[in-house]
């Protein structure tokens, strides 16, 4: 492939519908996408890819019906308990942004070690977003830099865009290139507001338990037909 992108962001969607489709609860629609997230995993390794972002769970998504939420939450847990030694073994690292504070104790707990783990790893960097928010990502970005300004290690006069990206939860690692988005929906649902002002979007009917790697390397490949222009003249 010419153009790999270096990052790749994915809005897993529709494994509600999915499971719906099939008569099946909907916690089984999030089983099953958490198979094609592994399968995804997997073809970004191939494709050396260096960043892979997954919306796993927004802060919104708190609002769903309480045994959803605990169901997705346990999903998480045992599947990062699971997965822990194929991570290991692919050299991917595990990183998470969003207010992680919020989830479960033991879900933390979990999460804290796979990252552990897998913080030697110096293949995949892949990034979880939990309980995370655009808004809230950037509210949260504004308090760290008033608190800098407030401990006198910056000057207010030097705030810029470069400056402020360091003050967000995704501060270590360089925007999207390229946005998936499955099951159809055209929106962002809050998802890295700031961090996508120039990234390619592509978005799939297919939901997201169907995703599979096939369709990772086809957007991939489209997305290096794409000529990214950042405002200016060709
Ligand atoms: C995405 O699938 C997974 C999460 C938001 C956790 P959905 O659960 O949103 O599935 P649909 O959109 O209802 O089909
Ligand atoms: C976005 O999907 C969040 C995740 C994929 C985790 P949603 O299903 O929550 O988004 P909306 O409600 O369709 O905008
Ligand atoms: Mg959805």
């Amino acid at each position: 492939m010419k153009s790999v992108p270096r990052h790749v962001a994915i809005i897993m969607d529709g494994n509600g519908r999915w499971a719906k489709a099939r008569g099946f609860p909907r916690i089984k629609g999030h089983e099953q996408g958490a198979q094609a997230a592994r399968e995804c995993v997997e073809g970004c390794g191939e494709l050396k890819i260096e960043y892979l972002t997954l919306y796993a769970f927004s802060a919104e998504n708190w609002q769903r019906p309480k045994s959803e939420v605990f169901a997705l939450m346990r999903l998480l847990e045992k599947f990062l308990k699971e997965k822990t030694p194929e991570l290991v073994e692919k050299n991917v690292r595990l990183q998470a942004i969003g207010r992680l504070t919020d989830l479960p104790g033991t879900c933390q707990e979990q999460l804290h070690k796979t990252i552990e783990q897998t913080a030697g790893n110096n293949g995949l960097t892949l990034i979880l977003a939990l309980s995370y928010g655009g808004r809230l990502e950037i509210i949260d970005g504004i308090k760290s830099l008033l608190r800098a300004v407030e401990l006198g290690h910056i000057d207010k006069a030097m705030i810029d865009v470069e400056m402020f990206s360091k003050h967000l939860y995704t501060r270590y690692y360089p925007d999207p290139d390229l946005l998936i988005r499955t099951s159809g929906e055209m929106r962002l649902s809050n998802f890295l507001l700031w961090q996508l002002s120039y990234t390619e979007m592509y978005v799939t009917p297919k939901l997201w338990p169907d995703f599979t790697k096939k369709d990772l390397f086809a957007a991939v490949e489209e997305y290096g037909r794409r000529q990214r222009r950042y405002g200016a003249v060709e």
